[in-house]
């Protein structure tokens, strides 16, 4: 599938299918009156009708478009012309684009992005129509028998533009593709099978990434090269797997080497049944999700790769199982961190904060401008915030806010916690520096504390996609955040 953009008069538009929008009230966009126009008014009789009232994405297909250059017309409502805003235009645009890839169409044309919305310009629109494009046509079928029928023969969509706005048009549908394609890798390697997705094949994925990307290397670490950089917490959390760790590096350099990186830290717990401390049955298959963090650190070094931008971006990946066997790790083991600290592991299934304190203190070494953790961390999280917005901790007002305005922007939100110094208290140990668990209480921010300790004077966000990463229910299947989020924060980086 490609986008296109064109800039001609939409009535003389050949394609399979205009989509083409309609204001409550009858009122028609500018691509309606030209194709009325040109249609002997058809587009108008079927709003006089009562055949659409142009509600917030109601959709109509026109089939019999006599000669037009069209074949069909769907026509999509917006709602009010004057109350038109991002969220009302992200709707209507889901609804056709979400028709289309049910459609047996070639092609189509797009004229919603035209259309003036109270808080999008036309890079924003343009952008928002190729990530929902994405976001609709995926499928996950990788483990299917039979592929089925399910993928769409759409070859191109052309987006139309004034010759104005062309620049920023192309920009949009440029960012879109690669913010698009991240987040469908993401899902894709949520999605994929603990047998299927272990830590050596999140490693071969990020080492094709790198072939393909421009400007970007990629260095795994196997299980002797952890123990030689005294790795005891992430050793800890995988010792009781039989499938072996990897500690993948992605690189990219797209600035001069004297410019200091944004290093992203991803959580790639492949599979996390709790270990000794094991979780309840019921709903433990959801742990394959545990290595989402790690999807979207391997998400986005593509999407930053394809984008060429002028930054310098580390993607930093801890993998592995939490497994219980005779060799793993008991409760009220201590091990000593690459830091130094040592921690009592008083609960084998907090193993998140154990494979991410080394991956931090690893990830000093690129002496950091910025640096982001995201981990799939805490079911406290899930209570806190629900499946809405991602959990964000963190040592800089500057950073957090930063974040939070790009999760704005980007419809990817995420909400500040707290992170006073006070709540270390929850997680001391009487026997070592530090406690991987503390009680009950505010266990984000405990979970977050643990993590601060190994972060020193950097400047450091964390984020907590527990509840964010993936859906349950009927559309079960991972979600891709927060890669809005964070590209959103790269590309205002650059
Ligand atoms: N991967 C889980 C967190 C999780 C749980 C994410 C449910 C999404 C849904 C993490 O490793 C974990 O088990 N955390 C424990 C921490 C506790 C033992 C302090 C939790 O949240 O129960
Ligand atoms: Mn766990
Ligand atoms: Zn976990």
């Amino acid at each position: 599938m490609q986008f296109q953009v064109t800039t001609g008069s939409p009535s003389q538009q050949r394609t399979a299918c205009a989509i083409v929008p309609i204001y409550a009230g009858g009122e028609l966009s500018a691509a309606a009156k030209s194709i009325d126009a040109a249609g002997g008014g058809l587009i108008s009789r079927v709003s006089k009708n009562g055949d659409i009232k142009g509600e917030p994405a109601e959709l109509l297909l026109l089939t019999d478009t006599g000669k037009l250059p069209c074949q069909r017309i769907l026509l999509v409502g917006l709602g009010p012309k004057a109350k038109l805003d991002r969220r009302t235009w992200r709707k209507a645009t889901r609804s056709a684009l979400a028709a289309i890839a049910r459609s047996k169409y070639s092609d189509a044309a797009l004229h919603l992005v035209s259309e003036a919305v109270s808080d999008a310009d036309n890079y924003r629109k343009a952008r928002l129509a190729v990530e929902i494009w994405h976001e609709v046509s995926y499928r996950f079928t990788a483990m299917k028998s039979e592929p089925g029928d399910h993928t769409s023969p759409l070859k191109s969509i052309s987006i139309a533009s004034s010759a104005r706005t062309l620049r920023q048009t192309r920009q949009g549908i440029a960012d879109g593709e690669a913010v698009g394609r991240a987040v469908a890798l993401a899902k894709d390697l949520g999605n994929l099978p603990p047998n299927v997705c272990t830590p050596s094949y999140l490693a071969d994925r990020a080492r094709s990434i790198a072939r393909k990307g421009k400007k970007l290397t990629v260095k795994v670490l196997g299980l002797p090269e952890i123990r030689k950089l005294r790795m005891g917490a992430f050793l800890a959390v995988t010792q009781g797997a039989a499938e072996p760790p990897r500690f993948i590096v992605l690189q990219y350099r797209g600035a001069p080497a004297a410019t200091k990186p944004v290093v992203l830290v991803g959580k790639g717990i492949t599979f996390d049944s709790g270990g000794l401390s094991i979780k309840p049955a019921g709903g433990m298959d959801e742990m394959k999700y545990d290595m989402c963090g790690a999807a979207t650190v391997l998400g986005v070094l593509q999407a930053v790769a394809e984008l060429e931008l002028p930054i310098n971006v580390v993607g930093v990946v801890p993998a592995c199982e939490n497994l219980p066997s005779g060799t793993a790790t008991r409760p009220s083991d201590i091990v000593r961190t690459m830091s130094g600290q040592t921690v009592e592991i008083l609960n084998t299934d907090a193993e998140g904060r154990l494979i991410l304190c080394d991956a931090i203190t690893y990830a000093l070494r690129f002496k950091p401008s910025a640096l982001i953790d995201i981990a799939t961390l805490t079911g406290a999280c899930l209570i806190a915030l629900g499946r809405v917005r991602s959990g964000l901790l963190g040592n800089s007002d500057k950073l957090a806010d930063q974040l939070l305005s790009a999760g704005q922007a980007a419809d990817d939100r995420a909400w500040r916690l707290p992170l006073d110094e006070d709540y270390a208290e929850l997680i001391k140990s009487p026997f070592a520096d530090v406690a991987n668990v503390g009680g009950r209480d505010a266990g984000t921010i405990t979970a977050a504390s643990f993590l601060s300790r190994f972060v020193g004077k950097t400047d450091w966000a964390h984020l907590d996609i527990a509840g964010t990463a993936w859906n349950q229910g009927s559309n079960k299947g991972g979600t891709g955040r927060p890669i809005p989020l964070l590209m959103e924060f790269l590309l205002h980086r650059k």
